[in-house]
């Protein structure tokens, strides 16, 4: 596979497979990215910790363009991303890993193009499948391998944040046709797309949605589950990353 980069999200900050770590602040024209590069065997792999390595950055303030940019930079060409989110469909388990194929977008407050009529111009592209189909299939078979359960479809719908969602909303996702709900997957996974990175998300389930139980949800439910199943996603990973 053309060089591999991971972005880690909620609760996945440690590149720890890999060897030669070093820190590297990449400048690009959109704001500084911070990347950690490092060996796997004899391959170089980039990892990103997409909420800073302490967690600091909250979902509408990460400089989405940087990162891309600073990847692309790097000549980066795939990307596996993982997230954490919530779910509204009965089916999807929290601890539960989720290939998304589908996005829809509720964000309100990001800048989610390099085609914003500067540096790049004006442009339109397709979207209707948002997620690399190459990639897609490789992490299928990394799960295969490991005996990981893996729904392999999903849509993801993904809010602004940083407050989780109101029952209400959930409600109407969920009659959208939405499975999982986070707060990162946009603008990320379309500036891959205008980068002409292949890109694709792994979602962990970390909880049922807000209003399907009676429990209010917390943070440290959702770092909670990551953490207790991130072995899930550092197999898939080390396998990706050996392929
Ligand atoms: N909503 C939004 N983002 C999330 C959730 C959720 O329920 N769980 C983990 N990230």
């Amino acid at each position: 596979m053309s060089k591999l980069a991971f972005i880690g999200g909620t609760g996945v900050y440690d590149p720890e497979i890999l060897t030669d770590l070093h820190e590297e602040i990449i400048h690009t024209p959109y704001g500084d990215a911070r990347i950690e590069s490092g060996k796997f065997g004899a391959k170089a792999i980039i990892f990103l910790a997409r909420h800073g390595v302490k967690h600091t950055i909250p979902p509408h303030k990460i400089n989405y363009r940087a990162n891309i940019y600073a990847l692309k930079m790097l000549d980066v060409a795939a990307v596996v991303s993982t997230t954490a989110v919530g779910s509204m469909n009965p089916s999807y388990k929290p601890g539960e890993l989720v290939l998304v194929d589908q996005f829809i977008d509720m964000t309100k407050n990001r800048i989610g193009t390099f085609f914003d009529g500067d540096r790049y111009g004006v442009a339109h592209y397709d979207m209707s499948h948002p997620y690399c189909e190459t990639l897609r299939q490789a992490v299928q078979q990394a799960a295969r391998a490991e005996n990981i359960l893996l729904h392999p479809h999903g849509t993801y719908i993904c809010t602004e944040g940083p407050r989780f969602e109101t029952a209400a909303e959930i409600k109407a996702y969920r009659m959208w046709g939405a499975d999982v709900v986070g707060m990162t997957n946009v603008p990320e996974c379309q500036l891959a797309r205008e980068a002409e990175i292949c890109y694709c998300t792994i979602s962990m389930v970390t909880n049922f949605s807000t209003g399907m139980t009676d429990q209010p949800l917390t943070h440290a439910e959702v770092v909670a589950c990551m953490k207790e199943n991130q072995s899930s996603f550092r197999k898939i990973i080390t396998l990706l990353a050996t392929t």
